[in-house]
């Protein structure tokens, strides 16, 4: 549906939604015009940080000279100062009064230089400035003030994009991957081009498949996407053998993380409702089961060091300024080691365009320190810590006290790092562990093992290299080189595009672009068409690109842009061999078209694949690699977008406004490629689960704990119907294997994704929840043994209406794998007195 007639229906919707307050989001907000968009200065400036000149802090520089940590008796010196009279500088002591020490002896302004990103150091008492804002999403990026390439350091390697990453289900690859990021960060920081305090990764749930972002993050399952923030982060921050000690309050990080944005941030800017304006409106049951899920595995079980709040409110109220949201849940509820970061100008959004309780630039400040945030990321020349606490505190709005706590968070943090002391193993990186040949294969392989296949008639694929040796590539991606690195990329090492990595497998490869990704002019279709028709077989690139879904930009259908699907039917129709898709895009497209025509044999989607991404794609389609990824997202058919506007945060279907439920765990119509979806060169099946036992008994004491839960019409509620699971020792773990047989000629990866159903007669409950998965490698005709270890508060437990996660009684299923070759058994839950 075209968006003219697509916009007056969702104003319809919005207005009457009990989600949107009408009046401020879809309303009175101006529309997404180039100059609103610029009215926001930050984040529109961090879309596009490319562009802008870096901020380079470089190496710590004292008098000319280099250094890679403060506490360096020369530097002191050169200072004109003795080292030795600085107790913040004396590595036989704790952190905890090393960093009393520093702060100590700063200044109100000076301690006031030092809360925003570009922190100002104090010369004074020999502490140097620090660029606190690098990102790593998926490689050392240029984003940011606080790192940069060039001279020394021209690139780094460029891994695929974390919603192809997160295709793989490889939480051993997606470890790797961050320990070869920072191995790459620590060396730049030891060469003085990047801070050593990373905002990576994005975990917010891929709720809605328009959001711009969605490349950025691991999907739409909050399991997911909680187990890859664990592994990326304790890939990026964990330094072996202190991975675990005492006083997590001193761990040692290799870097630090930062778990973004927090919470219920996935609208970037739709119809004119923007990231800074939008209101989400959550039900507290959303919350628990899908918003905040993710950032609570990222902290507790990740131990990231810092998480960012997002620009949006929650119900009302701005995140970076709600205590509740922040210090209550980061540090009292989860122990939180490390610091609170704002994102880019959320002091500014809050003040100006969300004129929260219509204060002053320094009431905004007090309050968001007082919420709990310590770092503020001003993006333009404003820093709203920087700029105004001062007057805050003379204005008694803030305790020169809150100032010296959110100081002690960021000091501690850089000690654990090693800004101070350097971290001895580490010192030695530098450029001969950049961009080197280990990460480039570490690089193409993780996008290999990601790769989906999603259509494969009569076996088109894999081609015989040396039977198609006269071929065509053509579309705006065959050629593809910066649209495989996405967004929050850096400088890659070099760029393989297909071109260039299907140039090596055929003897004649004829290229035709014939249009870009928006695709508004189809006169060089001719060409494509003449060249399809010429070849043994046919390879179609096709898919999005940042000019469509980006931050800022989120996407008005999940159609093929301008005449794309034009271009590939007329390919495919003129093609004499085998016709091949290709698309690259982060979220999902209707590409039912090509699904249902008999002329297009494979479909293949490779995400945005990173720097050399075209190897892992020749690789795939000439057999040597056997594809085994899974979709971590939905791919639905356009008409869901027609269904509910993006603006609707519910993630139940909303039956009185004819809203479908989101994601695998709530939607029930037919998606063109579900959640799991996945093909390959092999059959796998799966078989001989021998289960632990068909039920889980927990005694009670007494029924006083019994929890109510909602039931279906007719359903039979029990005499205790569930038990509110953080009440519950929850030490019953459900065990079983599974044997994954493979019944192809190729040996192969397959992902067992394992879900729970929910007892029938609940109401209101997910159709099923994913629980565990593993990838594990079948030889081909063999079998391998995959064991499953699940808590089962863990794997049945549910979050009820009252935002209580409980255990229900009652049978629920435990269900294997996906689509026909699932396999189930049923576990009943009983509660004995
Ligand atoms: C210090 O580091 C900067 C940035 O890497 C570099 O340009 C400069 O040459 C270095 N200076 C010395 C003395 O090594
Ligand atoms: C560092 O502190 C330890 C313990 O208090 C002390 O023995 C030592 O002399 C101090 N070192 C310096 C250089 O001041
Ligand atoms: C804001 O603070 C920064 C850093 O202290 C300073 O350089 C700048 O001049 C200040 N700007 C304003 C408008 O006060
Ligand atoms: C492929 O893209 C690269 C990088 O943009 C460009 O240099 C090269 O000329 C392109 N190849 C063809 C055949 O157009
Ligand atoms: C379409 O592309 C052709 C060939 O590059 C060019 O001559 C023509 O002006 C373009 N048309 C439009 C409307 O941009
Ligand atoms: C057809 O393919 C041959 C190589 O197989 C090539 O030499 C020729 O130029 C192609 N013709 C067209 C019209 O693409
Ligand atoms: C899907 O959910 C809606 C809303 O709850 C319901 O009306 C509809 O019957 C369901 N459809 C199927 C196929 O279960
Ligand atoms: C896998 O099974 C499907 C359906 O049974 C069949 O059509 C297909 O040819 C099989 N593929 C392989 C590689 O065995
Ligand atoms: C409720 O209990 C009755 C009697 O035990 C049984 O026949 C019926 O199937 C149950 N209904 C549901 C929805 O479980
Ligand atoms: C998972 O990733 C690791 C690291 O890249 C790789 O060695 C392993 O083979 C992968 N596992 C499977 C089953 O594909």
């Amino acid at each position: 549906m075209a968006a003219s007639s697509l916009f007056p229906r969702l104003l319809f919707l919005l207005s009457f939604t009990l989600y949107i307050p009408p009046s401020s989001s879809s309303r009175s907000v101006p529309p997404a015009t180039a100059a609103a968009t610029a009215a926001t200065p930050a984040a529109l400036a961090s879309a596009l940080a490319p562009g802008l000149p870096p901020y380079k802090p470089g190496p710590i520089t004292t008098n000319g000279k280099n250094y890679t940590k403060a506490c360096d008796p020369a530097r002191f010196a050169d200072l004109g100062l003795d080292m030795a009279d600085f107790l913040y500088c004396n590595s036989s002591l704790g952190y905890a009064e090393r960093v009393r020490d520093l702060v100590g002896r700063m200044t109100l302004v000076e301690k006031i230089a030092n809360l925003g990103d570009r922190a100002q150091g104090a010369a004074r008492i020999g502490l140097p400035k620090y660029g606190w804002w690098s990102e790593a999403l998926h490689g050392v990026a240029s984003t940011g003030h606080a790192t940069y390439f060039g001279d020394v350091v021209p690139a780094a390697t460029s891994f695929p994009n974390v919603i192809l990453t997160a295709a793989a289900f490889n939480e051993t690859l997606w470890k790797a991957i961050a320990q070869a990021i920072s191995t790459e960060g620590r060396a730049m920081y030891n060469l003085g081009h990047t801070g050593l305090t990373f905002w990576s990764p994005n975990i917010n749930v891929a709720r809605d498949p328009r959001w711009g972002r969605v490349l950025e993050t691991p999907g739409e399952d909050p399991y997911t996407v909680g187990r890859y923030s664990v592994n990326f982060v304790r890939g990026m921050q964990d330094v072996q053998g202190s991975e675990t000690t005492d006083d997590p309050h001193t761990r040692p990080l290799k870097v630090s993380t930062c778990c973004k944005h927090y919470a219920a941030y996935d609208l970037d800017n739709w119809f004119g409702v923007t990231r800074f304006d939008f209101d989400s409106r959550v039900t507290q049951q959303d919350m628990v089961e899908t918003f905040v899920r993710p950032f609570e595995t990222c902290v507790r079980e990740g131990d990231s060091s810092s998480i960012m709040c997002s620009f949006n409110r929650i119900n009302g109220i701005p995140v970076c300024a709600d205590p509740q949201l922040m210090s209550q849940t980061f540090r009292d509820d989860w122990q939180l080691h490390g610091y609170i970061v704002s994102d880019c100008d959320s002091i500014e959004v809050i003040y100006e365009r969300q004129k929260w309780l219509n204060g002053t630039p320094e009431e905004a400040v007090a309050r968001v320190m007082k919420a709990g945030l310590d770092l503020d990321c001003g993006y333009g020349p404003l820093n709203y810590y920087m700029n105004f606490t001062e007057s805050a505190v003379k204005q008694g709005l803030v305790r020169e006290s809150d100032i010296d706590n959110a100081l002690k968070n960021l000091y501690m943090l850089l000690m654990r790092v090693g800004f101070f002391d350097n971290i001895p193993a580490f010192e030695p990186l530098g450029t001969n562990d950049i961009c080197t040949e280990e990460k480039r294969e570490l690089a193409v392989d993780a996008a290999r093992q990601a790769i989906v296949l999603l259509k494969n008639d009569d076996n088109t694929l894999p081609l015989d290299a040396s039977k198609y040796k006269s071929i065509a590539l053509v579309g705006p991606h065959a050629n593809a080189t910066e649209a495989m690195i996405g967004n929050y990329a850096g400088i890659p090492c070099r760029y393989l595009s297909p071109l260039d990595a299907f140039s090596t497998d055929a003897d004649s490869v004829e290229y035709v672009q014939a249009c870009d990704v928006k695709c508004t002019n189809d006169s060089l279709f001719g060409p494509a068409v003449a060249a399809a028709k010429n070849a043994s077989a046919t390879f179609i690139f096709v898919g999005l690109d940042l000019s469509i879904e980006a931050e800022e930009r989120d996407r008005m259908d999940l159609l093929l842009p301008g005449s794309q699907t034009e271009l590939v039917n007329k390919v495919a129709d003129a093609s004499a061999g085998p016709v091949i898709l290709v698309i690259l895009s982060g979220s999902c497209l209707d590409v039912s078209f090509a699904h249902e025509n008999p002329k297009i044999g494979a479909i293949i989607w490779a995400g945005y694949p990173g720097g050399e991404g075209g190897q892992a794609i020749a690789d795939v389609v000439f057999g040597r690699y056997n594809p085994g990824g899974k979709l971590p997202i939905t791919w639905y058919k356009n008409e869901y977008i027609e269904q509910i506007p993006m603006t609707s945060m519910p993630l139940r279907p909303v039956d009185e406004f004819g809203y479908p439920g989101r994601t695998y765990k709530f939607f029930n119509g037919t998606a063109l490629y579900p959640f799991g979806y996945g093909l390959s060169y092999s059959n796998y099946t799966y078989g001989g689960v021998r289960c632990f036992s068909s039920s889980v008994t927990i005694s009670l004491d007494s029924t006083e704990f019994c929890k109510p839960l909602s039931y279906k019409e007719g359903g039979n509620a029990s005499t205790c119907p569930a038990l509110k699971i953080d009440e519950l020792p929850c030490k019953e773990t459900m065990e079983f294997d599974v044997g994954v047989t493979n019944h192809g000629t190729r040996g192969g990866s397959n992902v067992v994704i394992v879900y729970s159903k929910p007892p029938a007669e609940v109401a209101d409950a997910p159709l099923k929840q994913v629980v565990g998965y593993q990838r594990v490698f079948v030889p081909a005709g063999g079998t391998a043994k995959v064991h499953f270890s699940l808590n089962a508060c863990k794997a049945l437990g549910l979050v009820e209406k009252t935002a209580y996660t409980v255990l229900p009684s009652g049978t629920s299923t435990i269900v294997v794998g996906d689509g026909d070759v699932a396999v189930s058994f049923p576990v009943e839950v009983q509660f004995q007195l």
